[in-house]
């Protein structure tokens, strides 16, 4: 018996009732509600499944698969008949879905998560994929057609996984043991598991901070990956469960025969609380994940790839592209929690611009709010007028705001007070329900509160009322913060029925001091000799020592978690009998009871993954009806699957550590895997107090990263880039960078709004034969071009870089265009004093540029245009521009510029329909021999200059229009 102390726990407990759960819940089997079994808490005795009935249809098969011996009811009551249904979707997508056959188990609605309908020609006889299949003991695996004797994609085989019993890989967590791999399809438990290749490289299935890093641990040296999907709030933590689930995962492999590589994809398409594990045995020379499920059903996608970018392209496919950014939304944006009055916010815009750093979007918190009530503003502090006349002069200087929205609301208090989101909720009946019917209360920031049923049939026209009074009562918006949405509530379970709700008063905050401080603090200050800017001036450090401060004193360490803590199966009624392994406990602790009750009858256990999905839909949908002429510009904290088509997503409640920056790298890897590209971390850190070196280097990572917001939390020393000179340089520095390169970001996110390609890439994306950038997460990619290293730890003058291509791709400095000497499939080591961030541009690079990066966006965007040419060894280029007016809701007109270089002639064509009327005013060619003529459109051109030193030809005071085509030749 391996899953003993699952047993232990759940035989101790009371016996479950079923009851409640299925007046909340229609998606439970109906045969369960008369029952209230002891489990067997024993998968080894379940039988399996028999496949039969099997009909070949043009796109796929279906069959049905029956139950092959007596029920085990291992964590739930074993369905009898499932149904299974293939359909080769496309060329490189295959689905398998095993549902029962009653269709009584949860599955996601189509209008919450839209898929692909049938394809209406047959790719069975093409797909890159084949759905192979043994009868009895039902099982499948998956091969790549060309490769059909290769180890499958995805094999249940029993005879392919590793040979159980498994002892647990790790003592403290006896639910990593494994007797046996049938596959389960329970009403309150599923599972299957496949074979994957010995420590085959896996990315993706988030939202986690891994310490194994962006590459997840297959349990050769440790223990492994347990993934647990159940969105929690909760400040950053490392191998646990967090804001946000994504069941979809990356495999790349490396053939060290051929050394050439391939990458498929895996989406398990469930909002079910689950846990996945990766694991390799002792001894095995075999790894394997399994999925267990606490409910809904086995809905899997197969992506065949063969590059990484491939695989993500095809889940976007599949779930939905990322939404169109507006053009502001690549600017810097700078907020903090705990901005006492709107004068201190007007100061902090203010002192932005004295000290010439570029704003784009000033950002207020709960602050804003009176009494922390969404879509209110404190009359006294943040008076709806001043908060208007604020908006508009941030307007009027081509600047933005963006307010927060946490997800639940207050109730009133008594029946003299008045708000009106909330009545007008029950008016029209969009809260959260108890299964009997009541409001379900819980608690957040103002006191009690009630949660929006994304359900509900009014909630849409609603919300959309609440946004648009919100906007006519001064707080002018221009995009939305969505937080507090996994959903976050303090107390456990319903809170408030029958409460006093006067009772509870919002939370206070006053007084809350922030003591600490980055890892290797004095190490720094004694290096650079700087203060530490405090509330009341420059700050003395009252800490020990830290001169042999090395990385390893910022390494948090890390205890895997194991099923002990707070986990009381059988206490709440509502306890599923597999406790899944959400690092907090019972599955309603800190957030909405799995009894909650949504409209239609759907109970929060099967929906609960989904709460920061819905909301976010439908802060999207009303933000294009206030605004029907403006793309949506909205972050959240809590993602689901396809979430990227109606937000983006800051990283939630870091720390200000240098580990924490450095994590942040993985996250936003992570996301754009998971096809929420716009993402990025809170700069400079969120909890804690930062320093002046960490924040001058966050300052500098985050400019290279999509979204680039610096925010902080209450109570910490303030972190606005102007605090210290040698940041508010970096910054500045940065900044310029990021908005030169600004249409170059714009075409890599227009591409992955219209084909998927993630914007942000690990190396091997690019490189995927090289096995020693499989686990580099250190560095990344912007696009295909820019390489980034960044300093992530104290101290350094100098930081070591990998330069991908094995000696056949030319690396240019950013800054100066020099060739970098590389160390081939090594480390190089680069100059990187404080201040400076090594950026460097690959070679076939074709980078349209704005030449002057201004304070805002606008007035970047109305300065003339270069090009940064980087030619490879064969003297040639292909590059490519997108370009449209960076606000309208697409299909908008737009432009598509190409720029194609042979022999010394630079060829740019223009397609499209939008009117660019900045012109093309320098060409900067790196890599060209030296000419002693430049032609620009047939004629001979003589602003022109060649530095031998770095073979760089820059050809200046040109008006070339971008709406036509043209021709530079230098010969
Ligand atoms: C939690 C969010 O994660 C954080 O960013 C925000 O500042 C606080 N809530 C207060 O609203």
């Amino acid at each position: 018996m391996r899953f003993g102390l699952l047993e232990v726990l759940a035989l101790a407990s009371v016996p479950w009732c079923k009851a409640q759960h299925a007046q909340a819940s229609p998606s439970v089997s109906e045969t369960l509600e008369a029952t209230s079994s002891v489990y067997s808490m024993n998968v080894t005795e379940c039988p399996g499944y028999s496949l039969s009935a099997l009909t070949e249809s043009e796109v796929g098969l279906t069959a049905q698969l029956t139950l092959a011996g007596p029920a085990c009811n291992a964590f739930g009551k074993d369905i009898v008949n499932l149904s299974i249904e293939v359909v080769y979707q496309s060329l490189n997508t295959l689905h398998v879905k095993i549902s029962d056959t009653l269709n009584q188990q949860f599955t996601i609605p189509e209008s919450i998560v839209t898929r692909p309908s049938a394809p209406d020609e047959s790719y069975k006889a093409t797909s890159d994929l084949v759905f192979n299949y043994d009868p009895s003991p039902f099982a499948f695996w998956i091969t790549r057609r060309l490769e059909p004797d290769a180890i499958p994609l995805f094999d249940t085989r029993t005879s392919s996984l590793p040979p159980t019993p498994i002892p647990p890989l790790n003592a403290s967590d006896p639910s990593t043991a494994f007797d046996a791999f049938p596959l389960v399809f329970e009403d309150q438990y599923l599972q299957v598991a496949s074979a994957l290749p010995y420590d085959t490289n896996i990315y993706g299935l988030g939202e986690v901070i891994a310490s194994s890093g962006f590459r997840r641990d297959t349990g050769v040296n440790g223990v492994g990956t347990v993934q647990t999907n159940w969105n929690r709030d909760i400040e950053d933590p490392i191998d646990q469960n967090m804001y946000g689930t994504h069941p979809i995962y990356v495999e790349h492999r490396f053939n060290e025969t051929t050394n050439k590589s391939s990458s498929s994809g895996v989406l398990l398409l469930s909002a079910a609380g689950a846990d996945i594990l990766l694991q390799t045995p002792p001894n095995s020379n075999v790894s394997f994940i399994e999925y267990r499920m606490i409910g809904g059903i086995l809905d899997f996608y197969f992506f065949s790839g063969p590059t990484p970018a491939d695989v993500i392209a095809q889940y976007g496919a599949i779930i939905g592209y990322p939404m169109w950014q507006p053009i502001w939304g690549f600017g810097f944006h700078l907020c903090r929690w705990g901005y006492s009055n709107i004068s201190e916010v007007t100061d902090v815009v203010s002192q932005m611009r004295a000290a010439n750093i570029p704003l784009e979007v000033q950002w207020t918190d709960i602050d804003l709010y009176h009494a922390y009530r969404d879509f209110t503003t404190d009359p006294v502090s943040f008076p709806p007028e001043e908060v208007q006349l604020f908006v508009e002069n941030l307007a009027s200087n081509y600047q933005h705001y963006i307010p927060i929205v946490d997800a639940a609301l207050a109730v009133t208090v008594n029946s003299t007070d008045v708000y009106n989101p909330y009545t007008r909720g029950v008016e029209e009946d969009v809260w959260i329900k108890n299964p009997d019917g009541s409001l379900y209360v819980g608690e957040v920031w103002p006191g009690y509160t009630v949660f929006p049923d994304w359900f509900s049939e009014n909630i849409q026209s609603f919300w959309t009322e609440a946004l648009k009074n919100w906007s006519a009562l001064g707080v002018g918006f221009s995009g939305i913060w969505l937080d507090m949405n996994e959903a976050s509530s303090f107390c456990n379970n319903s809170c408030g029925s029958g409460a006093n709700y006067s009772a509870l008063t919002p939370m206070s905050m006053v007084g809350r001091v922030i003591t600490e401080y980055p890892e290797c603090l004095l190490t720094f200050v004694l290096s650079y000799n700087a203060t530490i800017w405090g509330p009341s001036g420059n700050m003395t450090i009252n800490g020990t020592s830290t001169n042999s401060c090395t990385t390893n004193a910022m390494t948090t360490t890390v205890t895997k978690r194991g099923l002990g803590s707070g986990q009381e199966p059988g206490i709440s009624i509502n306890s599923p009998p597999y406790a899944i392994h959400n690092a907090i406990g019972a599955l309603s602790t800190n957030t909405l009871a799995t009894n909650a009750t949504h409209y239609g009858g759907y109970a929060e256990l099967d929906v609960h993954n989904m709460f920061g999905l819905m909301e976010e839909k439908t802060t999207n949908l009303a933000l294009q009806e206030i605004f029907p002429d403006k793309r949506p510009f909205l972050i959240s904290r809590s993602t689901f699957v396809s979430a990227g088509k109606w937000t983006g997503h800051w990283l939630g409640d870091n720390y200000s550590k240098w580990q924490y920056m450095y994590l942040s790298i993985q996250g936003m890897l992570q996301f754009q895997i998971y096809q929420i590209p716009m993402v990025g971390a809170d700069t400079c850190g969120f909890l804690d107090n930062t320093d002046e070196e960490l924040c001058n280097r966050w300052m500098q990572l985050s400019a290279f990263t999509p979204f680039y917001r610096n925010h902080n939390t209450y109570g910490a020393i303030p972190q606005e880039p102007y605090r210290w000179p040698s940041v508010a340089n970096a910054s500045r520095t940065a900044i310029a960078a990021r908005y030169s390169l600004l249409p170059y970001w714009y075409t890599i996110f227009a591409n992955a709004s219209l084909t998927g390609l993630p914007p942000m890439k690990a190396l091997f994306y690019e490189f995927p034969d090289e096995p020693e950038l499989f686990a580099v997460d250190r560095q990344w990619m912007v696009g295909k071009h820019i390489l980034v290293t960044p300093v992530l730890t104290p101290g350094a003058t100098t930081v070591d870089g990998i330069f991908p291509g094995g000696g056949s791709v030319v690396w240019r400095d950013w800054y100066t265009h020099a060739v970098v000497n590389a160390t081939i499939g090594g480390n190089t080591t680069l100059d990187a004093p404080l201040g400076h961030i090594n950026v460097h541009i690959r070679d076939n690079s074709a980078l349209l540029l704005h030449q002057q990066p201004a304070y805002t966006i606008h007035e970047t965007r109305e300065g003339p245009y270069a090009l940064l040419v980087s030619l490879t060894g064969a003297g040639t280029v292909f590059g490519i521009a997108y370009l449209d007016d960076g606000i309208s809701p697409p299909p908008t007109s737009n432009r598509t510029v190409t720029f194609l270089v042979v022999d010394g002639t630079l060829s740019i064509k223009s397609g499209g329909t939008y009117d660019v009327e900045q012109k093309l005013s320098t060409v900067t060619v790196l890599g060209a021999k030296q000419p002693s003529s430049v032609v620009v459109n047939g004629e001979e051109v003589h602003g022109w200059a060649y530095t031998a030193s770095i073979e760089e030809l820059v050809v200046s005071d040109l008006a070339i229009s971008l709406e036509e085509d043209s021709s530079i030749s230098w010969k």
